[in-house]
């Protein structure tokens, strides 16, 4: 693979993001963070968000993890938002809020595994660490027409390949490919600067085999307790499990007649799961303005069809 042909392409057609303008350690981290899960465009607007009410990342670890929660809300996989919490006050008692430099050490804290911590080492401070992602399987795939390459293999194309003078720009430049060129379904094989080394070219579409999903589908029966003001009760979920910290009404697996008024059906798609409510309402008290909580976009749906909450997705 021509690697000089790929910097360039790249210097030439990278996109703006926000922590490539503001490259500061804090700033990658969240964007590697986001990204993990959350699609580019939303991943930016959730960065811009989160970057302006916490600057550092000392400012973070100065929140609760309810005020982080709650500017997670909508972007999924909260999890990510309780590690990112305890990875701040963890960087701050143990390093004064500055983040430590190399992958070995990245890789120790909550959250980061190695393709974060390969990210966050090469982008931010350089070091010459390949990242291995759903990108460079995809093009790893494509150029040595390999259907379905083992996780060493790639390991091996991303470290032959990495330009360990600039690492980072080197691994952006493969995850750029992937997203604006060699695309999942539509690969743009006519733009790629890297075609001439492409042995999988001719059927592209069909590499890499897709993995299999395993979704599994679990029934939920949902019942909205609202007061006389038109308010819901919602409580605060358990500190683990699904959309753990978040607030929501009452929601129990299976399907059973609740005796109150069923209001309809929501199907909500999550990464390995289908989720199936049937929502319900009946009268209740004192309930509570649910735009001052976190909520995901399950809940957020759920409200919305019952009537009790107005805003757009
Ligand atoms: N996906 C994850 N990190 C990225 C980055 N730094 N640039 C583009 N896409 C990414």
């Amino acid at each position: 693979m021509n690697q000089e042909a790929l910097l360039d392409w790249y210097k030439r057609n990278k996109r703006p993001l926000p922590w490539r303008l503001d490259a500061s350690p804090w700033s990658i981290l969240l964007s590697e963070i986001l990204l993990q899960q959350t699609q580019m465009e939303r991943g930016i607007e959730y960065h811009e968000r989160l970057l302006k009410r916490f600057p550092t990342l000392s400012s973070m670890a100065k929140a609760s993890v309810d005020d982080v929660l709650f500017l997670w809300q909508g972007a999924g996989y909260y999890s990510r938002a309780r590690r990112l919490h305890a990875l701040s006050i963890e960087v701050v008692e143990a390093n004064e809020g500055v983040l430590p430099k190399t992958y070995e050490e990245l890789l120790k804290l909550p959250g980061i595994g190695p393709y974060t911590a390969a990210a966050i080492a090469s982008i931010a401070f350089s070091e010459p660490v390949a990242c291995v992602d759903g990108n460079i399987r995809r093009v790893m795939a494509r150029q040595s027409n390999q259907e379905e390459p083992s996780a060493n293999d790639i390991q091996r194309f991303a470290d032959k390949h990495l330009v360990t003078d600039s690492p980072g720009e080197w691994n952006q430049a493969m995850m750029e490919l992937g997203a604006l060129v060699c695309k999942p379904r539509n690969p743009l094989c006519d733009q790629c600067p890297v075609t001439e080394s492409c042995r999988g070219r001719s059927r592209a579409h069909d590499l890499p085999r897709p993995k299999t999903s395993k979704k599994t589908t679990v029934e939920y029966t949902c019942v909205v307790r609202i007061d006389e003001d038109g308010a819901p009760e919602l409580q605060q979920r358990p500190q683990t499990g699904l959309f753990a910290g978040l607030w929501g009404p009452e929601m129990a697996t299976g399907l059973e007649n609740t005796g109150c008024e069923f209001v309809g059906t929501v199907r909500h798609l999550l990464s390995h799961r289908e989720m199936i409510v049937s929502v319900w309402k009946t009268v209740g008290a004192n309930g509570i303005d649910p735009s001052t909580v976190a909520l995901s976009s399950l809940d957020r749906r759920i409200l919305r069809l019952v009537g009790v909450l107005d805003d757009v997705p």
